[in-house]
């Protein structure tokens, strides 16, 4: 039987996951759930953000729904994010965040494009040091982490072209740097990039710098298909591409490593409306459909995703789409469109 591990962390958090897992539970499939625990919240009460007793549930699972946790914007003693722990732990190199149109006037149409995110190094390598009234933060780009995140992102683009029938323009790899100024750095990104598309004749490669992706994702986003780039980079362009079809709320992603996965909505704990029954759970449980894809069950993910479409055409919206239904009553709607 698959076992899924559950964090709900905070905020919002707390009622999305068990939104995606009714989802997922009323598929018929026998999943089997393991309830763990990380966040603020976790880490106010017991000194601990995420304790090892969650790390061994995710090592155990092999596939874990994350919703969000609140970080406090200066240091706390003690406390680290706990997805950035995630994906250290399980070094989940490789965060897919899939950015597809929805069937509401809230979405942009004809959009179907892939975020291939660096998970583990870039900015978020933790070299940040103050030195006097100096602050320094060192930006670490290597050889094996870029060779291995273009492969991600050729590899899917790959079995995009095979997966849906959305596309007849042929796989395109867009790589996105700023190569023109981080020389070393993207200079290196960018050499890799461009020694594994040598592997993947049938997969054409463009490259791009970031700030000019930045414009055409607003532009033209339909002309892309699979875009790859460096940690920060990705975080930024992710949050900017999900506006394109109804904001953070719906946005899923895929945290992948060798041993492990974590699916997490792209969305935060958002404390603003938190406890209120609102927030919108589509995107965890898109998140969950992306799970379900990763081991091996893609009709059900498909399941979930048009019942998802069959909900949202129906005008059963959340109110970041522009309605006024709660999580239950969109999470009901889905179930109820199995
Ligand atoms: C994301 C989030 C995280 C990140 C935060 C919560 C550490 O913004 O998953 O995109 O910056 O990667
Ligand atoms: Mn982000």
């Amino acid at each position: 039987m698959t076992k899924i591990c559950l964090i709900n962390g905070d905020g919002v958090g707390k009622e999305v996951i068990p939104a995606a897992a009714e989802v997922l539970a009323a598929l018929g499939l026998g999943l089997e759930f393991v309830e763990a625990y990380a966040g603020f919240g976790h880490f106010t009460h017991s000194g601990d953000a995420i304790p090892d007793a969650t790390l061994a549930d995710v090592a155990a699972c092999g596939v874990a729904l994350f919703g969000a946790t609140s970080s406090p914007s200066t240091k706390v003693a003690g406390y680290r994010s706990p997805i950035l722990a995630l994906r250290k732990a399980f070094d989940l190199y490789a965060n897919l965040r899939p950015v597809q149109s929805l069937p509401g006037s809230f979405s942009r149409q004809d959009l179907n494009l892939l975020i291939v995110r660096e998970n583990t190094e870039g900015l978020y390598a933790g070299r940040e040091r103050l030195d006097g009234d100096t602050a320094i933060a060192e930006r670490v780009i290597t050889r094996r982490g870029s060779t291995r995140i273009v492969r991600v992102a050729f590899e899917q683009a790959r079995k995009r072209v095979r997966g849906s029938g959305f596309r007849d323009r042929g796989a395109v790899v867009t790589v996105v740097h700023k190569a023109n100024v981080l020389k070393v750095t993207d200079g290196l990104f960018r050499e890799c990039a461009l020694a594994v598309a040598k592997d993947y004749p049938d997969v054409a490669m463009k490259e791009m710098l970031v700030d000019a992706m930045a414009m055409r994702l607003v532009r033209d986003p339909e002309n892309f298909d699979v875009i790859v780039t460096t940690n920060l980079f990705g975080d930024i362009l992710s949050d900017e591409a999900s506006a394109l079809i109804g904001g953070l709320g719906v946005a899923p992603s895929a945290n992948v490593g060798e041993k492990a996965a974590v699916f997490e909505p792209v969305h935060g704990s958002a404390p603003d409306i938190a406890g209120q029954g609102v927030a919108n759970p589509i995107g965890a449980i898109l998140s969950a459909a992306m799970l379900l894809d990763h081991i091996g069950q893609g009709e059900a993910a498909q399941r979930m995703r048009r019942a998802v479409n069959a909900t949202i055409e129906q005008g059963v919206l959340p109110r970041d789409l522009g309605g006024m239904a709660t999580t239950r009553e969109v999470t009901r709607g889905v179930v109820g469109n199995l």
